[in-house]
């Protein structure tokens, strides 16, 4: 059975006090995570440690960085290595979140090293990919997003991408209010499995869990991830309300 996974990412928002407060209200509202659901929470750097430990213990609650870099280690002052991330205990790192795509100019060769070097750290990637939105409206989105997948994960085994995790967020989507309608979220989640089905054949594609972004909240959680191709979300503005984010952890396959 996939992973089903509800990821929050605060991306640069809160400070400690906000962030460990809005994990205490959250613990205490109602949530239920299934054996085969998780909750995982991308924070800021300097709060990894701390939002992990108060997490310890919880069943199927995981802490992520939002980014690594693509470097090994050495003189690349205000970087974060693989290797660091691995060292405090974590197990996964958002990878090519689109407005590190497009702030900091990280393509697709650049995220093949990123997952790369994720591996040699057995990190788990959530692989974002996703189109603008001209891209959407000269519906060419099917090919745009191939093109990522391809740029950046074709070169991995099969082994490598068994139980892999994907990340679809159309970026006309991402903190516009604006959602992808469930059926458009399903068609381009189709089209990922595909695509790595063609690749990598379907006993492989099954495995691999594809989560939406854009928008998700308590509201269209429920349907967008009730969707046969879509295995949860990753959630930027409604991850930082513990109601909200609660709702979504119980929306879950
Ligand atoms: P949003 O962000 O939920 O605020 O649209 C999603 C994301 O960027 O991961």
């Amino acid at each position: 059975m996939r992973k089903q996974i509800a990821a929050a990412n605060w991306k640069m928002n809160l400070t400690l006090q906000q962030g460990e407060t809005l994990i205490d209200e959250l613990l205490s509202a109602p949530h239920d995570l299934k054996e085969n659901q998780q909750a995982v929470f991308a924070v800021p750097f300097p709060y990894l440690i701390n939002i992990k430990n108060k997490l310890a213990g919880k069943k199927n609650f995981f802490v992520a960085a939002q980014n690594c870099s693509d470097k090994k280690s050495g003189a690349y002052t205000g970087e974060v290595s693989a290797e660091m991330i691995k060292s405090i205990g974590l197990q996964y790192v958002v990878i090519g979140h689109s407005e590190r795509r497009e702030y900091f100019n990280e393509t697709n060769a650049v995220l093949a090293e990123k997952v790369n070097i994720c591996f040699e750290n057995e990190l788990q990637s959530i692989f974002c990919c996703g189109e603008p939105l001209a891209i959407r409206e000269a519906g060419t989105q099917n090919s745009y997003v191939e093109t990522q997948l391809k740029e950046s994960l074709f070169h991995l085994t099969a082994a490598q991408l068994t139980g892999f995790v994907i990340a679809y967020e159309p970026i006309w989507a991402i903190g516009t209010g604006k959602t992808a309608s469930s059926e458009q979220a399903q068609e381009m989640h189709a089209h990922i499995r595909s695509v790595m089905t063609k690749q990598y054949g379907n006993d492989v594609a099954e495995t691999i869990s594809i989560l939406y972004g854009g928008s998700v909240k308590a509201s269209n959680a429920k349907e967008i991830f009730g969707k046969p191709d879509v295995d949860g979300g990753l959630v930027g503005g409604a991850s930082l309300i513990a109601v909200e984010f609660a709702a979504i952890i119980n929306a879950l396959k």
